[in-house]
């Protein structure tokens, strides 16, 4: 019964935010820690549904990204794996370049890392650029990937979590962004308010990339989700009840 109305809730929710598929998990990741397994197995068996050979996949940070890169229970040898984006100033656990190895071991793939933090000024970085052809190649392959996974946060943790400084905390803050993926926070319906610098994939470059799958779970995330998925770009949101529910109660 629960599975016949989640099924249902995954066809209404892809209507209401205009979504290729949404997949939904029973139960509330954010305080069940098999949730959380699950919601990372059922966001790797998605993202082997979409895998053919010679892909490169660009993965971002996070602690569910991370799970995901654990679940994977395949091989998909032919697969070059690519962060979305540079260090933000997490954990090394959770940052882009670590999750892109571990999925790249996992699959028996290959991976490429992008050695440079996000949030440097536009210069520096195009600097560096010019300095460094095998950086550039990188930067290449992130933005014309056939396939992304990435998390979203909730924009005053994640901002919490790297540590911005405090101005732009307040502007955060200010703007009402309640959601974060990919360094960008958005405030709802989908505006983005703030983007960090980075050679990695913005919001704005998901039309070049072939499939963009989100995760993220927990009812705490339903704005987020909400103001994410509204910017745009997205194809596939793997989500748990409680997220849904929440989002549900929002639109
Ligand atoms: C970050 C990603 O590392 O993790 C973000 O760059 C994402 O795109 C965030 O919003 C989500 O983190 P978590 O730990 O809640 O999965």
């Amino acid at each position: 019964r629960l599975l016949r109305d989640l099924v249902g809730l995954e066809i209404e929710l892809s209507r209401q935010l205009n979504l290729r598929k949404v997949i939904i998990i029973p139960g509330d990741s954010e305080i069940d820690r098999a949730v959380r397994r699950e919601l990372g197995r059922a966001t790797a068996g998605v993202l082997g549904q979409y895998l053919t050979d010679q892909m490169v996949v660009a993965v971002s940070g996070g602690s569910t990204m991370a799970k995901v890169a654990e679940a994977i229970n395949f091989s998909f040898p032919a697969t070059t794996v690519v962060p979305a984006r540079g260090g933000l100033g997490e954990v090394v656990e959770y940052q882009a370049n670590t999750i892109a190895a571990v999925m790249a071991g996992k699959l028996g793939g290959r991976y490429r890392m992008l050695h440079i933090p996000d949030g440097v000024n536009e210069e520096t970085l195009e600097a560096i650029l010019d300095g460094d052809t095998n950086l550039r190649a990188v930067a290449e392959m992130i933005k014309h990937a056939d396939i992304l996974v990435h998390g979203i946060g909730e924009a005053a943790e994640m901002a919490e979590r790297r540590g911005v400084p405090p101005e732009t905390f307040a502007k955060i803050e200010r703007c009402g962004a309640v959601g974060e993926a990919l360094g960008q926070y958005c405030a709802l319906p989908g505006k983005i308010v703030h983007v960090t610098s980075s050679i990695g994939l913005r919001l704005d470059d998901l039309a070049g990339i072939g499939t963009v799958i989100a995760v993220a779970g927990g009812s705490a995330k339903a704005k987020a989700i909400l103001a994410v998925v509204g910017a745009g770009g997205q194809d596939v949101l793997v989500t748990d009840e409680a997220a849904a529910k929440a989002i549900q109660l929002l639109i």
